[in-house]
């Protein structure tokens, strides 16, 4: 039988890298979570990465800032998904050059998990969002990493409980925007 792909995730402890994780962990995977030293004494957060550890995760620790770690990190792995937030979308170039440094990596599945962000016609301000995305494809893609990007579309999970505004006592900040 083949050998399972080592797999590292980076923002594991947010609202989909837990899911991607658990998934990894399922399918038989050693698994690689890079957690943020500060986020392991975090009052919630310090239960997930507990569970983390006691399902066979491995834990590093490490900033996407903090390039060194990055690199330790990813030579440990074949493949790397990212799950990092939306504020740090830009700022995977800096995993985009750990990568590139330590020349390991099979497969990079940058941040993405909602629109293809090459097809849409979004308005303001979530067009900007998803330039920022496209961005950060073309760098993988001038880099020459091996990549996949996932368009999962909406997550109805994500976008349900404000659904009709039935909890908020202020108007949403989401936009209404088309797609083909
Ligand atoms: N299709 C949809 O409906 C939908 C819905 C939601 C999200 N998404 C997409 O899914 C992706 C993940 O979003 P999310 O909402 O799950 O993200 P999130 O909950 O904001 O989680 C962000 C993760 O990034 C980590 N992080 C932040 N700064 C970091 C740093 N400097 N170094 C290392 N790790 C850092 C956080 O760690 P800490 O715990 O240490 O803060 C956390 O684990 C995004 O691309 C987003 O656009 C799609």
């Amino acid at each position: 039988m083949a050998e399972k792909s080592k797999i590292l995730v980076l923002g594991g402890t947010g609202y989909l890298g837990k899911f991607i994780i658990e998934a990894s962990v399922k399918e038989g995977h050693p698994t690689f979570a890079l957690i943020r030293e500060t986020t392991v004494s975090h009052p919630e957060k310090s239960k997930l990465i507990e569970s983390f550890k006691s399902s066979g995760v491995t834990l590093l620790y490490g900033d996407l800032s903090d390039h060194e770690s990055l690199v330790k990190a990813i030579k440990q792995v074949d493949v790397v998904i990212s799950t990092l937030g939306g504020a740090q979308v830009n700022d995977q170039v800096n995993l985009i050059a750990a990568i590139k440094e330590a020349g390991n990596i099979k497969r990079f599945l940058p941040s993405e998990f909602g629109i293809d962000v090459d097809r849409h016609h979004a308005v303001e301000p979530v067009a900007s969002f998803f330039a920022q995305k496209a961005q950060i494809r073309r760098a993988i893609e001038a880099e020459g990493i091996p990549y996949t990007y996932v368009s999962s579309n909406a997550f109805a999970g994500y976008f349900l409980p404000t659904l009709a505004q039935q909890n908020v006592t202020t108007p949403l900040s989401y936009p209404i925007f088309l797609t083909d």
